[in-house]
């Protein structure tokens, strides 16, 4: 797998594990991952893309294309995969992290344009453009303590937290998925039917791996390993 789609898989499940501490922040991942500098890996990939693609919405067309391509590799179709993104109908985010798609937006001095009236003002209420607390948001604002579609319903509506989730409901490649999950009444089935293959990827067994106290980071040995490795 090269870096580049290493960091994708990094950066999703960084999405899919609650809270979104990373998303595509210049410089957060500086230093992050040992010698190799990830955002020249990732601004090479861009720079490829966009000779290539011509695509104008770059690095969120990245994200869910190469995310594509990961889960495929994992045996995971388009479907499980965004599917699998409707966790973040129990997820959250913080103000810090979308503060630029409430604002100022790639630079352009105003929100993100994929962003509706209606989620800009709530978020102006619970983000102020000069904030005193980093306030925590739920992934799914209308049922954020609930497992179900109304995140999918939310998306189509232009009630995106994450970019990444708005543009599940607007790029090509996942626009009708998302279309045939609102309708589809067997949502709690096929959610639990992506999880289930998703707990099949790459298992390890008999002491191979270990259970996360924190799903983001691997655990912390204690002190005295670090003595005798
Ligand atoms: C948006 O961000 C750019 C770059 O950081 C900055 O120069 C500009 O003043 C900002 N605009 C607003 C309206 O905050």
């Amino acid at each position: 797998m090269s870096k580049a789609l290493a960091l994708v898989v990094v950066l999703f499940f960084v999405a899919f594990c609650g809270e979104c501490y990373g998303e595509l922040r210049f410089e957060f991942y500086k230093g992050k991952c040992g010698i190799t500098d990830v955002e020249v890996v990732v601004r090479d990939v861009v720079k490829i893309w966009h000779t290539t693609n011509r695509e104008r919405d770059i690095a969120a067309a990245l994200l869910l294309s190469d995310s594509i391509k990961v889960f495929g590799k994992k045996n995971l179709s388009p479907i499980d995969m965004v599917y699998l993104l409707g966790g973040h109908t129990v997820g959250k985010t913080h103000c810090s992290l979308i503060q630029d798609r409430i604002y100022n937006f790639s630079n352009t001095g105003v929100r993100d344009p994929t962003m509706s009236n209606w989620l800009f003002s709530e978020l102006i209420k619970k983000c102020p453009r000069v904030p005193s607390f980093d306030n925590e948001i739920p992934l799914d604002m209308r049922t954020p303590s609930f497992v179900d579609n109304s995140f999918f319903q939310e998306i189509q509506k232009g009630n995106g937290i994450l970019k990444i989730d708005q543009q599940l409901a607007l790029d090509g490649l996942t626009k009708k998925i998302v279309g045939d999950i609102v309708k589809d009444p067997n949502f709690y089935a096929k959610f639990g039917e992506a999880m289930v293959k998703l707990g099949r990827v790459e298992v390890l067994t008999d002491g191979q791996g270990e259970v996360r106290t924190s799903c983001r980071v691997v655990n912390k040995k204690p002190f005295f390993f670090g003595l005798f490795n």
